[in-house]
């Protein structure tokens, strides 16, 4: 579906996200025809540079991230690319910048800079008269260190902006997969009536990494994967997985649905908690050489057991585990159903529940796990396969995967909400975080180490072996 003409203020435009996302993102929509000719991205940072000096940057880091860019369509892209060297913080340029901008279009500004120029920012947008009742503004994560900031910056963003106006990013909601979760759960009629502490017996939820936190170390290390994963991205797929059936798929109703789960989380007990580091070992330096602080607390990875008190999940733990320089890569949401409750099968080993995996990446898709008959000879006997589904294979090799950002720029043109973080959701989520992490910072617990490549801290298993179940293998 094509988007009104619109004008795009990127700020940070030089910056590592806006080069190589936000732009390559906004390159392919091009390319496919979803933006009209005469949109315009106008590229802001504080180098002082001319719209060529801009472009030439834009089309090298096209080169790197979106090498299979075809060069007459760039060339009619750069030429909707434009550059206006803005001091954030200052007053030099925001006039020009306003007066670039034209009054009949859809204007939003992308704020693609640290949290702490959000407030500064969307006040001199308001001051010289940029903003107007319709124009929209999208900020990056991380939307604060913990409740009282996410609320500073709820705060400085309404002063000047309407909530209706502002987009929280949180990329998880952009992939293909995570969407993906709310049409099997919605668009079918097989599993929702499965979908409850009746038939499930436990969710587990895990996005392992192979990238460890070489050169972000010091944002990372004031963070950990509790606040840099978990407080957003975990909570989200956790949200579309417990929440209620909305009633349309409008922006609020989804929000309402996945603000009412947030609420619903219970405290964590710290045994119900596993952090870890990982070491220096044969996969190189360690954490604590990538981040530069020998003593740091901080954890890599973290696994816990988390309740959503509710009537439809009362009693039914979700695992939740996210960590870096792990085993593999791999993303995924696996519902485990209960075991069937009497077996006529009485020789051939316990029966044990169905699986449902979704795999969120790589290898995006649907899996199944099922108990069938093994045709061997010796007898009745029973066997899991998997019924499997590639989103890949499904829907033809040639379907691009679309990179998250890419839909989310769009849907911030197009005014649809449904994607982005509500201010009372991002509260919600740090208000169940605060005490956790403080709980930890006051008893001084150290994070354990953990080998690379591995899948973890030995105290993550245990927190499962300690229910009598077990984590899936990461990495097939
Ligand atoms: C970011 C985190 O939000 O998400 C990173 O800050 C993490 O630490 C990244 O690596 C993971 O995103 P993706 O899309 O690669 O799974």
């Amino acid at each position: 579906i094509p988007v009104d003409p619109f004008d795009l203020v990127l700020f940070g435009a030089t910056g590592d996200l806006a080069q190589r996302k936000i732009l390559p993102g906004l390159y392919h929509r091009f390319e496919v025809g979803q933006m009209p000719e005469d949109a315009r991205i106008i590229g802001t940072a504080r180098s002082d540079m001319d719209d060529d000096g801009f472009r030439a940057q834009v089309r090298k880091s096209m080169k790197e991230f979106a090498p299979s860019f075809k060069k007459d369509v760039l060339d009619r892209f750069l030429a909707r690319v434009e550059y206006v060297p803005v001091d954030a913080l200052g007053e030099n340029g925001w006039d020009k910048l306003a007066k670039s901008l034209r009054p009949d279009v859809v204007r939003a500004f992308y704020l693609s800079v640290g949290p702490k120029l959000f407030p500064g920012i969307a006040q001199r947008l308001h001051d010289h008269g940029l903003a107007t009742p319709d124009s929209r503004i999208v900020v990056e994560k991380p939307f604060g260190h913990d409740l009282a900031s996410a609320k500073a910056l709820n705060e400085g963003l309404r002063a000047c902006f309407e909530e209706h106006q502002i987009y929280r990013i949180d990329h998880y909601l952009g992939k293909e997969t995570v969407q993906n979760l709310m049409a099997l759960r919605f668009a079918n009629s097989l599993f929702e009536p499965l979908w409850n502490a009746t038939h499930v017996d436990h969710v587990q939820i895990t996005v392992a990494e192979t990238v460890g936190v070489e050169g972000r170390g010091a944002y990372y290390d004031q963070s950990g994967a509790m606040r840099d994963m978990v407080q957003n991205h975990l909570v989200q797929l956790l949200c579309l997985t417990a929440m209620e059936p909305p009633s349309t798929f409008s922006p609020n109703a989804v929000r309402n649905e996945k603000v009412k789960v947030i609420e619903a989380l219970e405290p964590v007990a710290s045994t119900d908690i596993a952090r870890g580091q990982y070491r220096a070992d044969k996969g190189g330096d360690g954490y604590v050489d990538h981040v530069g602080n020998p003593d740091s607390l901080t954890e890599s990875y973290i696994a816990l057991k988390v309740r959503v008190g509710n009537w439809r999940w009362a009693g039914v733990p979700f695992y939740l585990r996210t960590g870096k320089r792990l085993r593999a890569r791999e993303s995924e949401i696996a519902v485990f159903f209960r075991d069937p409750p009497h077996t006529i099968f009485p020789n051939v080993g316990p029966l044990h529940g169905n699986v449902l995996v979704i795999r969120l990446q790589p290898d995006e898709g649907i899996t199944l796990r099922t108990t069938i008959k093994d045709p061997g000879p010796g007898g009745f006997r029973l066997t899991d396969v998997a019924l499997d589904m590639s989103f890949a294979e499904a829907l033809g090799a040639d379907v691009r995967a679309q990179d998250a950002y890419e839909r989310l720029v769009m849907d911030v043109i197009r005014g649809d909400q449904t994607l982005f973080m509500r201010g009372d959701e991002v509260e919600a989520a740090w208000a169940w975080v605060d005490p956790i992490i403080k709980g930890w910072e006051e008893r001084g617990d150290r994070p354990s180490l953990y080998d690379q490549g591995s899948s973890g801290p030995e105290d993550a298993l245990m927190l499962m072996h300690r229910d009598g179940r077990r984590w899936r293998q990461i990495g097939g």
